[in-house]
This record gives C-alpha cells, sequence and structure tokens, in this order.
C-alpha cells in the first residue's frame, strides 16, 4: 500500500507579498462605499482576493529573467518574434496580432468577420466577447448542452456544444448568416466547465460541412486539456501540451486573454490560419492596438507570455492548478454549502439561487452573497449571474439567466492550502446565517457591461 496520494505545487516561494487583515467594521465601511460591488472595492481593503483569475498570477523566476530581456524597439522587436514562435509550437496558429488584452482580440474579430444582421452561436456567452458581436451588428445564440445551466448535472463535459441546437440554427437562418461558431474552452460562464475532444471533433465535422468558421476563445485552453486528460477516455496516457496542440488544430481563429492561463499580468493575442483575415487584422490593429509587432504590449511582457505559454501546458502545473480548486470545492461540498457541479477549472462557483432561496432573482441573489462573504471574510469573490447577464438588445428587460452563480476564482500560483481552508470555513459561516440576508436594488446602472460599475443598495 502507498500512502501518497497528495499533489504538491511544483515550485517553492522566493517571494512574499503581505496582505491586508481588516476588521469586519472596516469591511462594512469599505462594502458600503463600494456600493455592494465588489469590483468598486480598494485591493488594499481585500484579505484573500478570489475576484478574477484575470491578470493575477505569480510569475516565475524564469519569467522575470525574461522581463529584463525586453526588447522595446517600436519595430520588430525581438520578443515579438519568440512569441510567435512560442504560439505556433503550442498552440498551432500560424498568423498572431498581439493585443493589449482579450477584448482588444475579440474587438478586431468581431468587425472583421460579422456583418450587420449575422447570427453567432457558441457554447454559452462571455460578457466582453457578446458586446463585441452585438457591436459588430451580430446576435449570439446559446448552443451549449442542457446540461450546463443546471447546476446539479454532474456530465463531464457541461461545455459541449449541442449539434442539434446548432443544426437548427443553421436550418432557421442560413449557414450564410453564420460566419462562425464561438467556442469556448473551460466555458467561464458555466463554472469552467470543459468541452470534449469527441464533441470538438463533430462540431469541427458539422461546421466543414456547411462552410463555417469555427473562432476559438482560448483563455483557458490548458485547463480544458487537463479535464479531458483526466475525463475523456484515450486521453489518459497524452501530456496537456498535445492536447492543447489537438484542440488548437481543430479550429480556424483564436482570441486569447493571456492574463488566465499563460501566466502573465497583462497581454493578450488574436491569432489566425486565414491570410486575408490576418491582413485585416494587420490593418486594424494600427488603429486601435499598436504596431503589428506590439499590439498593446512591451517587449517584455511579450518576452514573459511566451515563456508563460510553455510554462502553462506542464502536466504538474496543471494538476496543481486545478488540484487546488478542487480542493477548495470538495471543502465546501463538505460544509453543505451549494456550488456548481462538476467542481471547474479555474473556480469554484456557488449557486446562489440554492443558498439564499428566500431571495427572488430581481433583488440580485448572487451580488448580494458576494457582498456578505467580504463583509464576513475579506474574501473577495464576483457575482456571475443576472447583473453579469446585463439586458436584452432589443426589449431592454433584464437578461435572466438560469445560472445565479457567485465565482471564487483562484489566481495561479498565487495562494497555499491554508488560504482555501480559511475561504471554506468563512463561507459556511455566511451559510449557517443564510436567513438574515436580504437582496439588494441598484442605485446606479451603466449601459455597458453594467456588472463592472453598478451601485446598490441593500433592500430595507
Ligand atoms: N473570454 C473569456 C472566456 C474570459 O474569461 C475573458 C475575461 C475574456 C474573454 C476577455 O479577456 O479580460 O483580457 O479582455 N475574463 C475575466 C474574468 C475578466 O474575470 O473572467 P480580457
Amino acid at each position: 500500500m502507498t500512502h501518497r496520494k497528495s499533489w504538491a505545487e511544483p515550485w517553492k516561494i522566493k517571494m512574499v507579498e503581505h496582505l491586508t487583515m481588516t476588521s469586519r467594521e472596516d469591511r462594512i465601511k469599505a462594502i458600503e462605499e463600494a456600493g455592494y460591488n465588489t469590483f468598486l472595492l480598494r485591493s488594499d481593503d481585500v484579505y484573500i482576493d478570489l475576484l478574477t483569475d484575470s491578470g493575477t498570477n505569480a510569475m516565475s523566476d524564469r519569467q522575470w529573467s525574461g522581463m529584463m530581456l525586453g526588447d522595446e524597439a517600436y519595430a520588430g522587436s525581438r520578443n515579438f518574434y519568440h512569441l510567435e514562435d512560442a504560439i505556433r509550437e503550442h498552440y498551432s496558429y500560424k498568423h498572431i496580432i498581439p493585443t493589449h488584452q482579450g477584448r482588444g482580440a475579440e474587438h478586431m474579430m468581431s468587425q472583421i468577420l460579422i456583418k450587420d444582421g449575422d447570427y453567432l452561436p457558441g457554447n454559452m456567452y462571455f460578457t466582453t466577447t457578446r458586446l463585441h458581436q452585438e457591436l459588430a451588428g451580430g446576435t449570439f445564440v446559446d448552443v451549449i448542452i442542457d446540461d450546463a445551466h443546471d447546476t446539479e448535472s454532474d456530465h463531464p463535459f457541461k461545455g459541449n456544444v449541442s449539434l442539434e441546437k446548432l443544426e437548427d440554427l443553421i436550418n432557421k437562418v442560413g449557414a450564410e448568416k453564420i460566419p462562425y461558431v464561438c467556442l469556448a474552452t473551460a466555458v467561464n460562464m458555466a463554472g469552467g466547465q470543459p468541452i470534449s475532444m469527441g464533441n470538438l471533433k463533430e462540431v469541427r465535422e458539422l461546421t466543414n460541412k456547411h462552410g463555417i468558421d469555427i473562432v476559438h476563445d482560448m483563455t483557458r485552453v490548458a485547463e480544458n486539456a487537463w479535464l479531458i486528460k483526466e475525463r475523456e477516455p484515450g486521453y489518459a496516457d497524452k501530456s496537456v501540451k498535445e492536447i492543447v496542440f489537438e484542440i488548437c488544430s481543430l479550429t480556424d481563429h483564436a482570441t486569447m486573454s493571456a492574463k488566465k492561463d499563460p501566466l502573465v499580468n497583462i497581454g493578450g493575442f488574436m491569432a489566425t490560419n486565414d491570410e486575408d483575415v490576418y491582413r485585416k487584422a494587420q490593418n486594424m490593429v494600427v488603429v486601435y492596438e499598436g504596431l503589428h509587432t506590439y499590439g498593446g504590449m512591451a517587449g517584455r511582457d511579450m518576452e514573459a507570455l511566451a515563456i508563460g505559454i510553455a510554462e502553462s501546458v506542464q502536466d504538474d502545473h496543471m494538476r496543481s492548478r486545478v488540484g487546488q480548486t478542487q480542493y477548495l470545492g470538495e471543502k465546501l461540498i463538505k460544509y453543505g454549502v451549494p456550488i456548481v457541479n462538476p467542481i471547474g477549472s479555474h473556480g469554484v462557483f456557488l449557486d446562489a439561487k440554492k443558498f439564499l432561496p428566500h431571495l427572488s432573482q430581481d433583488v440580485f441573489p448572487a451580488q448580494t452573497l458576494a457582498a456578505e462573504i467580504y463583509i464576513e471574510s475579506g474574501v473577495r469573490s464576483m457575482e456571475r449571474g443576472i447583473v453579469s447577464a446585463g439586458r436584452n438588445k432589443e426589449t431592454g428587460d433584464h437578461n435572466r439567466p438560469n445560472l445565479e452563480l457567485v465565482r471564487l476564482t483562484l489566481p495561479r500560483r498565487v495562494y497555499t492550502q491554508a488560504h482555501m481552508d480559511v475561504v471554506a470555513e468563512s463561507i459556511a459561516d455566511v451559510y449557517d446565517r443564510r436567513a438574515e440576508i436580504t437582496g439588494l436594488k441598484f442605485t446606479y446602472e451603466p449601459e455597458y457591461l453594467r456588472f463592472f460599475q453598478a451601485r446598490f443598495e441593500p433592500i430595507a
């Protein structure tokens, strides 16, 4: 019999960053000043920051040493060529256009490929992605499998596309009105849920038949690859690196927020195998981002990104990355706290409808719960429910997503298992006093991506 079952991080800590400890009174004052929106808190008022895994990663000593090799030439920086090589080697795409972050790539991709009146099927919406599709004149259509909208379903690949829904859309509006299918890996809004390689291959076959492209939102592709390795028959002996390459090879274009998987704090890119799309993007990037050999990034940032891409596809890295998320999820389950099943890759998602069953969706249960968790513990989380879903662009009503979630998102290589214990215990304490919690109402609602800057007050 062997005792060893645990994984541990494939790194040790060289430098530490001190955290702020706050009192309950401090936190009540801070959340009031922030309009009960965790996006509006000052980071100095936060103890454990699980707002997002975006740009919050810890870089390695190798990445930091890469920063010193930054070639800050305006044109033709050597770091751009390193980045281009890393993308071709790991992600298969031929052409890349660097951008300041993911939404810069989404903007160009949408403006280049979408015509007024087009439809964009996707495996669940993402906030910025859908907005750029709409600003380009398109309409997003959700074609993810129904299981993805059910927090209790334990389907291992909740990121899968329903081929039936996709075919129905093609038959209804015609393939010529569908420039591409937008495929996300490790679907964020569904709870970090993967798409299977089998499903991706079927989507490729169907889209090929109709001459429809696939745009890959590859923000968390390596996390998806890890879950394929763990869950999909035939992939246990393949490396994350091989699986990532295979996923990318099945798609035509990609948008990347490098602030996630690739372990840097800022950056992104658009990639494509299509010469014509590449030429158009090169033309656009100089208007909106910067020259085509830096986009919105400094040379040193591109170097750190090239190194981060290679580190992100290491099996040991992914085992501990996703292992930490699973650890937190399992602890919460032990306390009886309702979460999205199965536990995803980049975060644990609390089911606010089940956590606060006495609150209607109109009083923003997930927004309320995120504020309560902050008051209890100084842990910062994020609403992913009706506030994030925004309003219908035709009717002006709230979009009412089935999923009303609070996301506890884990920055990569930043917190320890002991931090996860504190998070789980604090949320269990909020759960014990859930019956006392009342909802919120808007005091200010911005027009675009309202969740970022909206303000609320408690319902009396
Ligand atoms: N696509 C996905 C799946 C994302 O999660 C994000 C960002 C983007 C695109 C946009 O990239 O922020 O670099 O412009 N998600 C962050 C989050 C904001 O917290 O989930 P960006």
